[in-house]
């Protein structure tokens, strides 16, 4: 199994390229379904994700281009066939061809998605929408049927305000016929992204980042295109690796609007950056300052950034506390945080960090993506070698990871 190698301690200068969202690609990738004919989304990061769902679209009979960054998909000879497990346990976001071979052909069968292990992860919320449009769901071990005579409009309140869902929800309403008013909407700037797609090809969508979101259903939808929103995530990674490390480090093509509550949470902590545009160059801070943290959903604390912050914390002079609101096991990326030397504990799904503690090399494993950028981070800053073990997770959701921090001046290998 490969792994990274990282000898920590290396400042970090020059320019970071940030790549298309993943947790948009992802999403827009199934929505293009809804055209019926060719689709062309831009700037997609090349991540093993949409690997595996370009795999789906051709097992679909789509024709699928890539050229670069940019993906064009054909779905003129699109055919429903079931979508098995060896492909949908691959990633969570397999899900989002529910919503959209629902839309197509009012019928689906896939079997239940994968996803990173940080909790219990149901989709009853994803079921909820499309029985509320209709749909008849019915489970099988892991393989959900999910069929409609005819989809309606109709009023759904989400319990919760789940982005799966609410895309989900957004992509099969899109051609039910009649009103559909989506209460309690997630507003993650990702759910904006695919309305923007789905309205290109014709769609009549209101509300998206919004808590309520208004679709009017469409017959039929032509081709769309859509360029995938710079990885927010992806960029608040590298801030806070610039924020332990950096010496005029540049972090570009940014939206910086999405980044708000992390830039604030920085600020708290003693860090200094310049914003220019799409554009922030950020140094390492003189003394960092114990901060506490709430994940909720956007715009508060974002989850997927609550494991790298909490490597920054290990750094900061005093205690800091976490608290994890959105899943129920996000803290394994702890266990090796303190086998490299870092003093946490966890009490239920609240964090404490008790800081300055210095880090030293070790052999580490990732459990999930995001675990996996907090340790790549702890191996930056710590005294000695360390090695990242499971590191395919890492790869799934930060495009060319190795290089883009090689280019910078970390000294990171991957070992085959
Ligand atoms: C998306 O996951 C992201 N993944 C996650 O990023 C992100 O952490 C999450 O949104 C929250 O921002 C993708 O977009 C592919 P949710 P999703 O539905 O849609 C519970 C990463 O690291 N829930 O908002 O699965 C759920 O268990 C990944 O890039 C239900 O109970 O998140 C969780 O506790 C990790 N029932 C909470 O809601 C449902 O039907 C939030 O889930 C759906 C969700």
């Amino acid at each position: 199994m490969p792994k990274i190698k990282v000898e920590g301690g290396y400042k970090l200068s020059g320019d970071v390229k940030i790549s298309g969202a993943k947790n948009s690609a992802v999403a827009l990738i199934p929505a293009a379904l809804l055209s019926k004919n060719e689709s062309t989304i831009y700037n997609i990061p090349h991540i093993r994700d949409i690997d595996y769902l370009i795999e789906i679209l051709k097992l679909l009979n789509c024709e699928v281009e890539v050229i670069e960054d940019t993906l064009k998909i054909n779905t003129k000879n699109l055919k429903n066939k079931p979508i098995p497990d060896t492909l949908s346990k691959e990633m969570r976001a397999s899900y989002y061809f529910m919503g959209a071979l629902l839309a197509r052909f009012k019928k689906v069968e896939i079997c239940f998605p994968g996803g990173c292990n940080i909790g219990n992860r149901p989709i009853d919320q994803h079921i909820k929408g499309f029985e509320a449009l209709g749909a008849t769901v019915t489970q099988k071990k892991s393989t959900f049927l999910i069929k409609a005579k005819q989809l309606k409009g109709a009023k759904i309140y989400l319990d919760i305000p789940s982005v799966g869902a609410t895309i989900n929800i957004m992509i099969a309403a899109t051609m039910a016929k009649g009103k559909t008013v989506i209460e309690n909407a997630a507003k993650e700037p990702e759910i904006v992204n695919i309305a923007s797609f789905l309205i290109n090809m014709g769609a009549k969508i209101k509300g998206a980042g919004t808590d309520k979101i208004v679709i009017e259903g469409a017959e039929e939808l032509d081709n769309g295109i859509v360029e995938v929103c710079p990885d927010r995530i992806e960029a608040g990674t590298y801030l806070i690796i610039g924020s332990l490390l950096g010496k005029d480090l540049n972090i570009n093509n940014i939206i910086v609007d999405h980044l708000a509550m992390l830039l604030s949470k920085l600020k708290e902590a003693g860090v200094e950056f310049k914003i220019n545009k799409d554009k922030i160059t950020i140094n390492k801070a003189r003394k960092l300052k114990p901060t506490n943290i709430k994940t909720l959903s956007y715009p508060g604390f974002p989850t997927d950034l609550q494991q790298p912050f909490t490597t920054l914390l290990t750094q900061a002079e005093g205690t800091s506390i976490i608290e994890e609101t959105i899943y129920e096991s996000r803290f394994r990326n702890t266990e090796y945080l303190n086998k490299m030397g870092a003093n946490t504990y966890i009490d239920k799904n609240k964090l404490t960090i008790k800081g300055k503690t210095k880090l030293y090399g070790s052999e580490v494993v990732a459990t999930d993506l995001r675990a996996g950028a907090s340790l790549l981070i702890a191996a930056l800053i710590a005294k000695g070698t360390t090695t990242i073990d499971n590191i395919e997770f890492i790869l799934r959701g930060y495009e060319d990871v190795i290089n883009k921090l090689k280019q910078i001046g970390a000294k990171i290998e991957l070992i085959p």
